[in-house]
């Protein structure tokens, strides 16, 4: 799928911006501070609603605006798709997400229609930050794949929302408990099992990866550890942990205490990973979840490469030479040109270079 076009309304530092790409590769170039990660971010939202600095449909509204527009002409085999996406704050939040001019009822249905994997220093998060950032990961990725995943998923945290909030007023009734611990059950079982069989499909190409930029010596694997095991752990623990739950006003049993581990069996890559393992650890995680998508999808994903052309060795380097050849179309952002050819290889193929100053932009010749 290749982006031919994109348009931005009142999003971060973009009051009224269209943008023209004709080939697979794009770069934005700019100082620190001019909006070239913001032009990224608002490429993620369209693929999966949401964006991948983490920030809500508030903050990414040019500041002093009650909402923002992003819309896109793709293509794919010759045909044309307009995905557009609204955001208003006033009178009441509200999102509309629109594909050929047709609102889509659920926007979960939106979710993946432009696959796209981000490569950003943000990414680091996955290997240092907890437990949560790396469910994040794999949800995210097992929601391209499967929308049902997608589905339950949100059902199931719109449960447990529930169900917190009736812990801490301590005005939980018992039969609504029931109706919500049943359903809570089922959809718990489908998401461990969902996650399961991901994961391990996930780790046999990290694995893969990383031996190859390793050369050999890290032989990290992906080990997933849920809270519960089974349909009759989870009626157990949940029966067993009702005291404790409104004791500390939170549900303490559930998919949404799952764990992954990286590293070895017994030891988490957090507790003894170096800088460079850590990244490789990263990039082999990325390159893995294109790979996945690219063969499950059947669709060759965008690249949204933020600014982490420096940080390269040439062996990590090969690694971007490579997906960058298989990519849809990669945008990268960095600060100035130098050195790019190291990074993008021997792809003598036509590029496009915009320049970002003071809010303008301006495409190079
Ligand atoms: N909601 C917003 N409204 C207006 N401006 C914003 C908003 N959010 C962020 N900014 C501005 O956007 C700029 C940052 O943009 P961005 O992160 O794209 O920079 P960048 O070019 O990627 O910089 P770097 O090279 O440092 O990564 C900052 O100047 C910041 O003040
Ligand atoms: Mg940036």
């Amino acid at each position: 799928m290749l982006l031919k076009r994109l348009i931005l309304k009142n999003f971060r530092t973009y009051s009224d911006l269209s943008l023209s790409f004709k080939t697979r590769l794009v770069f934005f170039i700019g100082d620190n501070g001019e909006g070239k990660t913001n032009l990224l971010e608002s490429i993620s939202i369209l693929s999966g609603l949401k964006s991948f600095r983490g920030n809500s449909d508030d903050e990414v509204t040019k500041w002093n605006e009650n909402g923002y527009y992003i819309g896109s002409l793709l293509t794919e085999d010759e045909e044309e798709y307009k995905l557009e996406f609204g955001y208003e704050s006033q009178p009441t939040r509200r999102k509309k997400i629109k594909l050929n001019g047709n609102i889509f009822k659920k926007q979960a249905d939106a979710f993946g229609f432009l696959p796209c994997i981000v490569l950003s220093p943000f990414d680091l998060i996955i290997v240092e930050g907890s437990h949560t950032e790396r469910r994040k990961f794999v949800d995210h990725l097992l929601s391209y794949l499967n929308k049902n995943y997608l589905n339950t998923l949100n059902e199931y945290n719109r449960l447990i929302k529930q169900r917190n909030a009736s812990l801490k007023t301590n005005q939980i009734k018992k039969e609504l408990l029931l109706v919500w611990d049943k359903m809570l059950c089922e959809k718990d079982d489908f998401i461990r099992n969902e996650r399961k069989k991901f994961i391990n499909e996930l780790n046999e190409l990290f694995q893969k990866n990383l031996k190859l930029l390793s050369g050999d010596k890290d032989d990290f694997q992906l080990y997933y550890k849920p809270n519960v095991n089974s349909v009759d752990e989870y009626q157990e623990k949940i029966r067993m942990n009702f005291e404790k739950d409104l004791r500390v006003g939170y549900s303490t049993v559930g998919c949404h205490r799952d764990e992954i581990s990286i590293g070895h069996s017994n030891r988490d890559i957090l507790e003894f990973g170096s800088q460079g393992q850590k990244r490789s650890t990263v990039i082999s995680l990325k390159t893995a979840s294109f790979e996945l998508i690219r063969r499950k999808l059947n669709k060759d994903p965008i690249l949204l490469i933020d600014d982490v052309i420096r940080e390269l060795d040439v062996k990590r380097r090969q690694f971007f030479v490579d997906l960058i050849r298989e990519c849809g179309q990669a945008f990268f952002t960095t600060t100035d040109l130098e050195g790019i050819q190291d990074y993008i290889g021997n792809l003598s193929e036509p590029k496009q270079i915009f320049s970002i100053k003071q809010g303008g932009i301006e495409e190079l010749n």
